[in-house]
């Protein structure tokens, strides 16, 4: 392989919200249970990546975010970084200058560590191919660095849903995730308003909830429920059950904020506005007859899923009913979305 000089490459990657979700993970990031995402569209980080070829061997990372200088970040990536020498043993020869931008604002309920971290991915394996003069990328492999950065980050790679995890699917691993297909189309035209609540500094990480979970009392409740739900949900996608896929995904929410307050210790991420938000969307679905449905990330903002078709029902529902219990009224437009993209400069 010969190395080259300098190289800079920049993608785009969107975020995603988990339908069925992932909490609890072994080893080396992988899950204890299968989850299935819906890819976001709006929401996403942009990323370069410079490499410039060095004599004597390190692997020098500097990390600008925003613009700005992130020693905490940097200090991160470098050990991710280190990590990912055995797939990236070009790695050591080479410093990085790291610019990203996200779309969305930082701590707004939107994983932006699925959108950085598949980013990344991308851009590493981009130049990987380069390298190698192969045509194209290894999907599974962008999506297994992803995973090793953050485990959501894995689903970000695919376009529509994705679905991580070994189970009934066909394809599916724990290494990296596969891209859904073979639903109904009016799944294609999912939309996610996320309702803000807080967008200050979770209380618990991700990382000690999913740690909490080795011990917890439900753990292996919670891991069968995860591949039922998800088999209902597949089945409710691929037939245009709706209603199915309401229930299912609003009980996947609540089933993880159950795990929550279940924890020893035990916490809670949602607000009291999460919750009149939620008893807002169960009234207005039984009062219109509407498919509308929330789910929750690790935190308190409330995702408001909805289809196309009741798009001006649903946003005359948020201004007038849902945005005075938000914080300082404000909503993220989203929707389905076509993962990550090279931007060629
Ligand atoms: O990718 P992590 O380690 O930040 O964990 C994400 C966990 C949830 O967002 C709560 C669920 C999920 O499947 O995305």
């Amino acid at each position: 392989m010969k190395l080259l000089d300098s190289y800079s490459v920049t993608y785009t990657c969107p975020s995603n919200i988990a339908l069925i979700k992932y909490w609890g993970k072994f080893a080396t990031q992988f899950p204890c249970n299968p989850s299935l995402s819906m890819t976001l569209d709006k929401c996403h980080t942009k990323t370069t990546v410079h490499f410039t070829k060095v004599d004597s061997p390190s692997c020098d990372v500097e990390l600008l975010f925003e613009g700005r200088k992130n020693p905490k970040f940097e200090v991160k990536l470098s050990k991710f970084l280190d990590e990912q020498s055995h797939i990236f043993p070009w790695l050591k020869h080479y410093a990085l200058k790291i610019e990203s931008h996200n779309t969305f604002p930082h701590s707004a309920g939107i994983a932006s560590s699925a959108s950085s971290m598949g980013a990344l991915s991308m851009c590493l394996n981009d130049f990987d191919s380069a390298l190698k003069a192969q045509e194209g990328i290894d999907v599974n492999q962008c999506s297994s660095v992803a995973r090793l950065g953050s485990g959501s980050a894995s689903r970000s790679i695919f376009k529509n849903y994705s679905i991580w995890g070994e189970c009934f699917v066909k394809d599916s691993s724990n290494e990296y995730a596969i891209e859904f297909s073979g639903f109904s189309k009016e799944f294609l035209t999912l939309r996610d308003a996320v309702l803000i609540v807080n967008d200050g500094e979770k209380a618990v990480s991700s990382r000690q909830g999913h740690a909490l979970m080795n011990e917890h009392p439900f753990k292996n409740v919670r891991y069968e429920n995860a591949h039922k739900n998800l088999e209902m949900l597949i089945k409710a996608m691929k037939s245009g059950d709706t209603k199915s896929f309401v229930r299912i995904v609003e009980s996947e929410a609540l089933e993880l904020h159950g795990l929550m307050m279940n924890s020893n210790p035990s916490f809670i991420l949602m607000k009291p506005q999460t919750l009149s938000i939620i008893e807002e969307i169960r009234n207005f679905r039984t009062m219109f007859e509407v498919d509308i449905c929330f789910t929750l990330d690790a935190g308190p903002n409330v995702h408001l899923l909805y289809f196309e078709k009741d798009k001006d029902i649903v946003k005359k529902f948020i201004n007038e009913t849902l945005l005075p219990l938000t914080h300082r009224e404000t909503v993220i437009y989203d929707q389905i979305g076509l993962g990550p993209h090279k931007v060629l400069c």
